[in-house]
C-alpha cells in the first residue's frame, strides 16, 4: 500500500513531485499547505484564523492541524492509499499521524525526504510565481510563463504567495529545521525513510521517486 509521506524544506519540491505522483499512481494528494490557503481565499473562520501565522511564515497549531488531517485521510478515497505533502511538520503531529494510522488502519508506509541547500530554496522561492486559480506553479527566471504575469494553462494573472517574501521565508527555514527536520530521525528509526537529491532537476527527481514507488 502507498501511503507515503513527502517531506523536505520550503522550496525542496515537495508540490512538484506530488503532482506527478498523483498523476501516475492515482493517489490523493493531501497538501496542508494547499487545504490552508484554500480555507483563506474562501474567508472562512479557519482561513481567517491561520491566514497572519501562514503570512509570517510560521507553523500552524498542531492540534488544528492534526484535526483537519485526521478528518482528510478517514475519507474513503484514501483507503487505498495517500499521499501527504508537508504534513508531519512537527514532532507531535508525527506521533498524532502514527496513532491515527494505527486508529483508522492507514498507516505510514514510505517518507520521500527530498533535501536541497539553502542558497538555492531562497531562489527558488523568492522567484516562485503561482496561479491562483488553477495551481500552476512558475519562476521568474528557471520556468517564465509564455506571456509575462499570465498563467499558461488558464490564462489567470499570476501572483506571489504572501508568505515567499525574504523575511517569511526565513521564518519557515528556520522552523523547518527546528521542528521539522528532527524527522528525518524518527522515520528513519522506523525503517521508512527514503532520500532524494531535489537539485538534480525535477524530471530526474521524479524519475528517481517513480523507481522507488513502482519496486513497491
Ligand atoms: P506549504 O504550502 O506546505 O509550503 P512549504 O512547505 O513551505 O512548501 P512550498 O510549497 O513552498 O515548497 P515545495 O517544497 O512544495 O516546493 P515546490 O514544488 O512548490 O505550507 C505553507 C504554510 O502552511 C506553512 O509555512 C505553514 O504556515 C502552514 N502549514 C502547512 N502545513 C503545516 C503543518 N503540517 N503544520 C503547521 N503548519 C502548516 O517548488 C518550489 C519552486 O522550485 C517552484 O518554482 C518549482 O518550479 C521549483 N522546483 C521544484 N523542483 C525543482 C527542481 N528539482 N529543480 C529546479 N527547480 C525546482
Amino acid at each position: 500500500m502507498l501511503n507515503i509521506i513527502l517531506m523536505g524544506p520550503p522550496g525542496a519540491g515537495k508540490g512538484t513531485q506530488a503532482v506527478k505522483i498523483e498523476q501516475e499512481f492515482s493517489l490523493p494528494h493531501i497538501s496542508t499547505g494547499d487545504m490552508f490557503r484554500a480555507e483563506m481565499a474562501s474567508g472562512s473562520e479557519l482561513g481567517k484564523t491561520v491566514k497572519e501565522i501562514i503570512n509570517r511564515g510560521d507553523l500552524v497549531p498542531d492540534e488544528l492541524t492534526c484535526e483537519i488531517v485526521k478528518a482528510r485521510l478517514s475519507q474513503p478515497d484514501c483507503a487505498n492509499g495517500y499521499m501527504l505533502d508537508g504534513f508531519p511538520r512537527t514532532l507531535p503531529q508525527a506521533e498524532a499521524l502514527e496513532k491515527m494510522g494505527k486508529e483508522i488502519n492507514r498507516p505510514v508506509t514510505m517518507v520521500i525526504n527530498v533535501s536541497c541547500p539553502d542558497e538555492e530554496l531562497k531562489r527558488r522561492i523568492t522567484g516562485r510565481r503561482v496561479c491562483p486559480k488553477c495551481g500552476a506553479s512558475y519562476h521568474i527566471i528557471d520556468m517564465r510563463p509564455k506571456k509575462e504575469g499570465v498563467c499558461d494553462l488558464c490564462g489567470s494573472e499570476l501572483i506571489q504567495r504572501k508568505d515567499d517574501n525574504l523575511a517569511s521565508f526565513d521564518t519557515r527555514l528556520s522552523n523547518y529545521y527546528k521542528s521539522t527536520a528532527p524527522l528525518i530521525a524518527f522515520y528513519k528509526e522506523r525503517g521508512l525513510l527514503f532520500d532524494f537529491d531535489g537539485t538534480i532537476g525535477s524530471e530526474n527527481v521524479k524519475n528517481e521517486i517513480f523507481a522507488l514507488l513502482r519496486g513497491k
